[in-house]
């Protein structure tokens, strides 16, 4: 799960800890690598395929098999994907070559064969890559808000509609709250080193964002802009409206449960009422048909193919 910013409480935020020596060293700007420092501080591989995997069983009944990972960077959930079962396969989707190169290095190169061979990368616009059909296409840490024209977002989502298979589900992600639309930085103080997300500039009148994630370390160094995005800040309901034009027959928001403090508890429910808190993220889950329909249609399908199922 996505950890660019986290559920906030209305009340003040906790302070963070002071930065910590990390095996023995120090980090520093010049020792770090942007790539693996942003794995630890904004990705969370692992709760991601859980939420994919506990989704599928509810709406579905099952497990999926097939991930596509659009805009996957460094492929790090692709690459997790392929791990946890030995029938699963993912195909990671990245336009830029050197981000595919360190995720093959850093990831797959150590892999064995039995897993790294279920892992294919394309490097390609997600707007015009073809894929045979998949169960599930994931775009997590808001990637998507990159197309800041509502035509070319509903063109994406269109795209990936097409590329599902007829019970396939869609998964992304959104961040939203009173603190989403002022510019601020937060800093979260990690192991030996600290993440800054900087919410350089927002436009009230467009909904565009400039953020920077910036890294800085015990020794006074700092990794500037390590990363930039500029983005439309998406609301939920525009999300929706965007997911439905493109085809999918529904969409769920799955809201963040509130820890004791205030905070988000990592537990996140099908919802249609949240809380207005300063700061949030929810994932989105688009069926490409709803439940009732698709088990209707695997039912055809095996008629179809001469199948015994009865209705
Ligand atoms: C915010 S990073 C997301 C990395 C990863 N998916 C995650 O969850 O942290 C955005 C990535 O999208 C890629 N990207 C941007 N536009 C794209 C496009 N049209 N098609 C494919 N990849 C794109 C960038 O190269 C970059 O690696």
């Amino acid at each position: 799960m996505p950890t660019a910013t986290a559920k906030k409480p209305r009340v003040k935020k906790p302070r963070a800890k002071a930065p910590t020596k990390r095996n023995g060293f120090w980090r520093t700007a010049a020792n770090s690598d942007r790539h693996e420092l942003y794995e630890l501080a904004v990705q969370e591989v692992v709760s991601e395929c859980d939420f994919i995997d506990k989704t599928w069983r509810t709406l579905r009944g099952r497990l999926a098999s097939t991930l596509r990972e659009d805009f996957c960077g460094t492929a790090h959930a692709s690459t997790e994907w392929a791990r946890r079962r030995a029938t699963n396969t993912a195909i990671g989707v990245d336009l830029d070559r050197s981000v595919i190169h360190w995720g093959e290095a850093h990831h797959r190169a150590h892999l064995p064969e039995s897993i790294s061979s279920r892992v294919t990368i394309l490097e390609a616009d997600v707007l015009a890559v073809e894929t045979p059909a998949i169960e599930t296409i994931v775009a997590m840490n808001f990637s998507y808000f990159i197309f800041k024209e509502r035509a070319m977002l509903v063109r994406y989502f269109k795209r990936v509609y097409e590329s599902l298979a007829n019970d396939g589900l869609f998964f992304c992600d959104a961040y939203g709250g009173s603190e989403a639309h002022s510019e601020q930085e937060e800093e979260r103080h990690l192991d030996g080193f600290t993440y800054v997300w900087d919410q350089n500039q927002y436009n009230p009148i467009t909904g565009d964002v400039v953020n920077h994630i910036h890294f800085r370390f015990p020794d006074g160094s700092e990794m500037k802009r390590a990363f930039t995005y500029k983005w439309r800040l998406y609301s939920l309901p525009e999300i929706q409206d965007a997911l439905r034009e493109a085809g999918f027959a529904r969409s769920t928001i799955y809201w963040e449960g509130t820890d004791k403090n205030g905070g988000g508890n990592g537990v996140f429910r099908a919802s249609t009422r949240g809380e207005p808190c300063a700061g949030w993220i929810a994932y989105i889950v688009a069926e490409k048909q709803s439940s009732a329909k698709s088990a209707r249609s695997k039912v055809l399908n095996g008629k179809a193919r001469g199948g015994t199922r009865k209705r």
